[in-house]
């Protein structure tokens, strides 16, 4: 997969990451200079593109222009939602526009805030992922939802593609940094650096940290697609789980507050 880094025009194709023939994994996210960059991805399962967290509005040209290259827009009849942030979801009103029969997937949580978005009266359809964790394809090809509450966001979910071994993260194993390859390769320590400037400000606590790390005892990861930052493979899967378990993040820098502090209260 690291031959990627160099095969593709980054600047405008959409870029095939997994090919399981029915069902293949693409690439179709912004090349920004922005720190935020977001990873766009695209399931294309049979006839049906699924896209993960479609991104801002200010990206959506960019964003149908590579998914164009894949498929007809008309084939686009889901969007996820691993939550409800502008850089994730905001584009998702440019979708409803051309085509409002497309099915939106998030949390409950997620859900309630995603409808600030639309202009009044706008209705879509939803997909509850907390009734429904789990979501068969035309292929056969299983998608498990996986809350992953207070990483960052309290309705936070991420997608577990059973069939590929993919976890689509969201804003887990993101970065902030300037420098980006789409597939990370000998560079752990040096990325690691950039996890650190995103995970120790927005990610709440370790202890959400582990409360997500034991989904995977029984779930084999063999890629990690964060929303920012870069996919993971081998032996970075590794590093990525060691990375979180032992993470100090968020509210384990507060300090604890006595009684005795608060005796004015
Ligand atoms: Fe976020
Ligand atoms: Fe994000």
């Amino acid at each position: 997969m690291r031959e990627i880094n160099s095969k593709y025009d980054f600047s405008k194709d959409a870029v095939l990451l997994i090919d399981k023939g029915q069902h293949k994994i693409y690439w179709v996210g912004t090349t920004t200079t922005k720190a935020f960059r977001s990873n766009i991805y695209l399931i294309k399962d049979r006839n049906e593109g699924i896209i993960i967290d479609c991104g801002s509005r200010a990206e959506f040209k960019e964003t149908i222009a590579r998914i164009k290259q894949v498929i007809p827009l008309s084939y686009i009849k889901k969007i996820f939602a691993n939550h409800q942030d502008p850089d994730v979801t905001a584009a998702m009103v440019d979708w409803l526009d051309i085509n409002p029969n497309i099915e939106i997937i998030a949390s409950p949580n997620t859900n309630t805030l995603i409808q600030h978005y639309m202009a009044n009266g706008i209705k879509y359809n939803y997909y509850n992922t907390e009734s429904n964790p789990t979501l068969t394809l035309d292929s056969g090809a299983i998608l498990e939802f996986i809350p992953s509450p207070f990483m960052h966001s309290p309705g936070a979910v991420a997608i577990y593609d059973v069939s590929t071994k993919t976890l689509f993260s969201g804003d887990i194993w993101a970065t902030i940094s300037l420098e980006w390859k789409l597939i990370l390769e000998d560079d752990f320590n040096e990325h690691q650096e950039y996890m650190d400037y995103f995970h120790k400000s927005y990610i709440s606590s370790n202890k959400a940290v582990r409360n997500f790390l034991i989904n995977f005892k029984d779930r084999e990861v063999q890629h990690i697609m964060p929303q920012h930052g870069s996919v993971m493979i081998g032996e970075n899967v590794k590093n990525a789980f060691h990375y979180l378990k032992h993470l100090k993040c968020g509210l384990d820098y507060f300090k604890e507050i006595s009684d005795e502090e608060l005796d004015f209260i």
